[in-house]
């Protein structure tokens, strides 16, 4: 498998990282707009092979897209990312360009790719490329719930004291502060409802910490997170590369599913060779689905900014 990672940020360099560790990619192709930026990172990068025994072959590229030539999957991470204090909705201006540039010349080069979108607002970015690529809905996928997801489990076994591999949980909706929804009622410890563990009020708060998983981060770094990121595309990479149909909370373009269309949000999807191979239609609580659609009008607001 070819994978392309446009934008060899900490985010893009951190995706590459993973995927070249997991030793399951022929060919990882870097790039970024900055002159000899990419090949900088893919040569750190290929002088890890021998210490940590991958195969995969690193390459940078400043700009020139002919060297994605064939990639199978993509990622995009480029744009500006956030500082303290800002939301993700304010990077619109600078990312729509971005990203709808990148998005033309991947499948230029590559008409059959699957498109993993990372750049912030992540969700209006993923509707973007959907709209100017016109590949098939499977073939756009948004990185936000798998990122949100980790967060919820990292945040669930803190207050149970347990570990990760302990918990599972998902969130859906908008990856934005307060799109997102953790469902907390789903979430388990071992099969155990979590409520059987945490009280209500507990369980509030390990909600709320999740939602502004990324805001507290870069108030902490300066700018936004890197490591979680890079993993959590990664491992949805991996998932196509090795058509797992592992479950993930992905940015999907909804058809009516969820009494949604014409949006990409948050929803479960099945991962596997041909990208989205299935959204994943489970029971809401009645809150649960008001707050899905307050996510996506915020998500349909944000996408209404295109245009302007
Ligand atoms: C975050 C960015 C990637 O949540 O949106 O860290």
């Amino acid at each position: 498998m070819k994978v392309t990672v446009v934008g060899a940020g900490a985010v893009g360099a951190s995706c590459a990282e993973y995927i070249a560790i997991k030793n399951f990619a022929s060919e990882v192709v870097i790039v970024d707009i900055k002159e000899n930026f990419a090949e900088g990172k893919a040569m750190d990068l290929m002088q890890t092979s021998s210490l940590l025994g991958f195969d995969t072959n690193i390459v940078g590229s400043t700009n020139d897209y002919t060297k994605t030539e064939g990639s199978d999957v993509a990622v995009i991470t480029s744009g500006i990312p956030r500082k303290p204090g800002m939301t993700r909705e304010e990077l619109i201006g600078i990312n729509a360009g971005i990203v709808k540039t990148v998005s033309e010349n991947l499948v230029k080069h590559s008409p059959d790719i699957i498109i993993i979108v990372v750049s912030n607002p992540m969700d209006t970015m993923t509707y973007l490329a959907h709209k100017v690529t016109g590949l098939p809905k499977n073939r756009i996928i948004g990185m936000g719930g798998a990122l949100d997801s980790a967060r919820f489990k990292y945040r669930l076994a803190e207050a149970l004291a347990c570990p990760q591999s302990d918990v599972s949980g998902m969130v859906i909706g908008g990856h934005s502060d307060t799109g997102m929804i953790p469902l907390t009622g789903l979430a388990t410890r071992n099969s155990v409802r979590i409520s059987e563990f945490l009280s209500a009020e507990k369980l509030e708060e390990v909600a709320k910490a999740t939602m502004v998983g990324g805001a507290t981060l870069t108030g902490m770094l300066g700018t936004s997170a890197w490591y979680a990121p890079g993993a959590a595309v990664s491992a949805m990479v991996h998932a196509i590369a090795t058509d797992s149909k592992k479950m993930f909370p992905c940015s999907a373009f909804l058809d009516g599913e969820y009494g949604l269309s014409d949006i990409t949000i948050g929803v479960p999807c099945i991962i596997g060779k041909n990208g989205i191979e299935k959204i994943v239609e489970i029971e809401l609580t009645e809150a649960e689905q008001a707050k899905l659609k307050e996510s996506a009008a915020a998500v349909s607001k944000t996408n209404a900014l295109l245009d302007a």
